[in-house]
């Protein structure tokens, strides 16, 4: 891949946001690069909005080079299943489950978890990852943290690199293979949605499926509307 075998985790204390930083250092170092940074000071999320990236939380994102059109929805599936698995294994025998939510995000007990920011910047693609991990308090009172959880501190070094591997795996990884692993996940499939399309304003109604070109099939009403995914805007569970 690239050149790289193992996944490179370059660790800062502060950035303005792991999103610029990786493709400001992606130049001396290559790709694929991760950066870490224990303190975000303009950390950002999906819609321009602001992502609280305090002590505690891990924040890091890796830059890839986009050979293949589908690429970014790749890291963009792929990456919310490398979060998925990894709190699925931290959380297991505590009860709790978490679940991957349309597109990316990852919650537990309808509490986000962690966020996931894809962008693409010229030849590049960045993939942003926010797990809130060891905040003793959630961010936001919608939002829930791994301390929070479990009253457990995690190694924040280990699971970067453990994030990394699995991001570099899912980018050496067929489309196909991983969007029906994300599909067999997406806990959204089935639930009333309420949807924000470019152009289109609000849809609501059953989200009845994804399909592999990223086209959402919505049920409203008994009327059946396909929209592809670079429309959606933001898709809230209703
Ligand atoms: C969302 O809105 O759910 C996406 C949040 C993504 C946050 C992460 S934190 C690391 C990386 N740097 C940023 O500025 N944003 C992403």
């Amino acid at each position: 891949m690239e050149g790289k075998e193992k996944a490179e985790v370059i660790r800062l204390r502060e950035t303005d946001s792991t999103n610029d930083e990786v493709l400001r250092l992606v130049k001396d170092y290559g790709v694929p690069l991760f950066v870490r940074a224990d303190v975000q000071t303009a950390g950002r999320g999906r819609m321009g909005r602001r992502w609280i990236s305090n002590e505690g939380g891990l924040w890091m994102s890796g830059a890839f080079l986009k050979h293949h059109p589908k690429d970014n929805y790749k890291l963009m599936i792929g990456t919310a299943l490398v979060v998925e698995e990894l709190a699925s294994r931290l959380l297991s025998g505590t009860g709790y489950v978490p679940e991957i939510h349309f597109p990316n995000d990852v919650f537990v007990s309808g509490k986000k978890l962690c966020g996931i920011l894809v962008e693409e910047r010229g030849d590049y693609l960045v993939v942003g990852v926010g797990l809130n991990v060891n905040q003793p308090e959630p961010p936001l009172p919608l939002a829930t943290t791994l301390k929070v959880l479990t009253a457990k501190d995690y190694d924040l070094d280990a699971l970067a690199g453990e994030i990394a591997e699995g991001v570099m795996k899912v980018y050496g990884s067929p489309f196909e293979e991983v969007f029906g692993r994300w599909r067999s996940k997406l806990a959204t499939i089935g639930r009333y949605v309420s949807l924000w399309v470019a152009g289109g304003g609000e849809v609501r109604g059953k989200l009845v499926d994804v399909h592999p070109d990223m086209v959402l099939e919505i049920d409203r009403d008994g009327e059946r509307l396909y929209v592809p995914a670079e429309y959606v805007l933001s898709v809230s569970e209703v």
